[in-house]
């Protein structure tokens, strides 16, 4: 039986009286890259938040390989890598560290997890670094490690929340191909990003949601051409006649 990675059916946030994902439905397969797009504020963290069983929606029902966020949490924290908006790390450890930790927490078997930092740390470009203090970091190395974390326990579904945010052009390319990688491998990926052009590049599909609801579905060449835009942030501007910079 066909049965999605992901599953998000009329789903609905609210927090008091603001609408955070307005009726979200969508389906995400394994294998799959799925680019969640949109402006600041747009519901994006939300939709991670839920997926992740953080957070519990108003209304409608989304599922992880069959599991209900709401009814099933334990069976989906097993399975899923979160990396989450606001990284989380220990200051005073290494980065290095703070993997081998995450990694314990997980009970990844230690000859299993110092193979695979080794290879994680090298494929994401932090090598050089991995064993300064966390405290010392740039953003874009915190996310780094945080991307590495999230993944540690070779989970079916991932779910990265900006994971390239305030990063240079070198580390996002690092970045870039190691999310690739593992897409080859069948792991189902949610990325959240504000960052058209990066969508464009990466993803096989896209949905763009501004002010919770979802405004546009397909990949990136679809939209492009079903919009007549030369690019993902036109055809933004096209359905919603703003800016991806106005809208924040
Ligand atoms: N815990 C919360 N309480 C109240 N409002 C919230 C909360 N979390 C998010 N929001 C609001 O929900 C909307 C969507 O936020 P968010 O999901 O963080 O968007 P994005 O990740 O796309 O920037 C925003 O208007 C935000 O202010
Ligand atoms: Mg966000």
């Amino acid at each position: 039986m066909f049965e999605p990675a992901i599953m998000v059916e009329n789903l609905t946030k609210r927090f008091g009286k603001i609408t955070a994902v307005d009726d979200l439905s969508l389906e995400i397969g394994w294998g799959e890259l799925f680019g969640l797009l949109g402006p600041n504020g747009a519901g994006k963290t939300t939709v991670i938040n839920i997926l992740s069983t953080l957070l519990q929606p108003t209304n409608g029902v989304a599922t992880i390989a069959s599991h209900d966020v709401v009814y099933d949490a334990d069976a989906i924290r097993r399975i899923i890598g979160v990396c989450p908006q606001e990284p989380a790390f220990y200051k005073h450890l290494t980065g290095r560290e703070n993997i081998e930790l995450f990694g314990d927490l997980h009970e990844v078997p230690q000859n299993v997890l110092n193979e695979r930092i080794e290879t994680m740390l090298k494929k994401i470009g932090l090598k050089e670094d991995a064993d300064r203090r966390a405290g010392q970091y740039s953003g874009g190395m915190i996310r780094r490690v945080s991307t590495v974390m999230s993944l540690i326990n070779n989970p079916k579904v991932a779910l990265l929340d900006e994971p390239t945010v305030a990063m240079d052009p070198v580390s996002r390319r690092a970045v870039w191909d190691f999310i690739k990688e593992l897409k080859n491998n069948g792991m189902a990926i949610i990325l959240t990003t504000h960052y058209m052009e990066e969508a464009e590049e990466l993803c096989d599909r896209v949905g763009i949601v501004d002010e919770g609801k979802l405004i546009a579905l397909g990949t990136p060449e679809e939209l492009m051409e079903e919009h007549s835009a030369k690019n993902l942030e036109e055809v933004f501007i096209k359905l919603t006649g703003k800016k991806l910079r106005e809208a924040v």
